[in-house]
């Protein structure tokens, strides 16, 4: 049923409220039919971007582009998009089925023709059976599938989602993040997707553009932004590390052993995961004292002390080669130099 897929891109947008700076010389390109999420803290411009992109709202300046199309003067309606909202708004007074075939009344498909795409899009949120119930006799995540088919069956060449598994609890929420993920790959279509829930921009992201006011900080394959962030606030904002300051006057950073570049290195980001008490041939290491202990299930987690005074976390699996450690013992732990990522702002 894949159509058309369209690139995007914004092209240093910015919007004003006032004095309130909600976008600040905003750049961003989506190859056509990728997976792009905007991840940021409460705040940082999401919603913005995606109501600027949908046509909810006007850029003060710049441009964005759908396609090779410049679109920052059209309406919603001639921007071909399809859109779910965090209040996924079905209309109440109408059965799934008229709900589904909505945008595509408005776009004045035939009949006969009407009937099909909207028992495919059904089926395709495994909703089949489902047309004749009105919203209020289903589940909050049957609701969300019912508006997620209703984006998706004018088969648009981009899809945009804002928070839209927030409201969801932990189960319901994996269950359509797996079924979105199906979705991207059956329709192939651009789909940008707002979150500022770390986990699933993780799991369902081609890229991840990670915002903080206004602007992006780093835009990046999940991977690269978890193994690689360039700042302290993408290396802190992208799972948990250990910040380990540069310039604080203790030479933490020097008594691990680490040499740094001649770049004015800011501080250290070493993820709790990768320290470790067995250690390997060419392992930086140093004795820590172990404060405190705490079983995580399938995880240890430790808090140490370096010897500069400095706390750091380690998480070990628990089928690793040593026994757990214990609190207020002291224990040789080291790591890899190459698992600390200089962190330049
Ligand atoms: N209509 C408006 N009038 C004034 N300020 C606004 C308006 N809309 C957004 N803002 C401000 O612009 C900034 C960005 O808001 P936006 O809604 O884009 O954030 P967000 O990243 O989506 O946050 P959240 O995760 O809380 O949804 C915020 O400071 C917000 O208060
Ligand atoms: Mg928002």
């Amino acid at each position: 049923m894949s159509q058309g897929r369209a690139p995007v891109r914004f092209e240093n947008v910015s919007r004003r409220f006032g004095d309130v700076v909600a976008l600040d010389g905003f750049d961003l390109e989506i190859a056509a039919g990728e997976f792009v999420t905007l991840l940021g803290p409460s705040g940082s411009g999401k919603t913005t971007a995606l109501n600027i992109l949908a046509g909810f709202d006007r850029a003060t300046s710049g441009e964005v582009f759908i396609g090779d199309r410049a679109v920052g003067s059209l309406p919603p309606e001639k921007r071909n998009v399809g859109m779910v909202f965090q209040s996924f708004a079905l209309f109440p007074h109408m059965s799934v089925f008229d709900n589904v075939a909505f945008p595509l009344r408005m776009r004045k498909v035939a009949r006969q023709e009407i009937a099909g795409r909207v028992a495919r899009a059904l089926e395709m949120v495994r909703l089949g059976g489902y047309g004749d119930r009105r919203p209020a006799a289903l589940s909050g995540g049957q609701r969300q599938r019912v508006a997620l088919a209703r984006a998706v069956v004018a088969e648009p060449p981009v899809l945009l989602m804002d928070e839209s598994l927030s409201a969801l609890d932990l189960k319901l929420r994996e269950d359509l993040q797996e079924e979105i993920r199906r979705l991207h790959h059956q329709l192939g279509t651009t789909v940008v997707f707002v979150t500022h829930d770390q986990g699933e921009a993780l799991t369902l992201s081609d890229r991840i553009a990670l915002m903080n006011r206004g602007r992006i900080c780093q835009f990046d394959t999940p991977t690269a932004l978890y193994d690689r962030p360039v700042s302290r606030f993408v290396a802190d904002f992208i799972g948990r590390t250990n910040i380990i300051p540069v310039d604080d006057g203790a030479g933490h950073v020097a008594a691990l052993g680490l040499a740094l570049d001649a770049r004015p290195v800011n501080a250290v980001s070493l993820r709790p995961e990768k320290l470790r008490r067995a250690l390997h041939a060419g392992d930086l290491s140093f004795d820590a004292v172990v404060e405190d202990v705490a079983f995580h299930g399938a995880t240890v987690e430790s808090r140490l002390r370096s010897p500069t005074g400095f706390v750091l976390r380690m998480s070990e699996t628990r089928s690793g080669p040593l026994p757990p450690p214990s609190s207020g013992e002291t224990t040789r732990v080291g790591f890899a130099a190459g698992d600390a990522v200089p962190l330049f702002d």
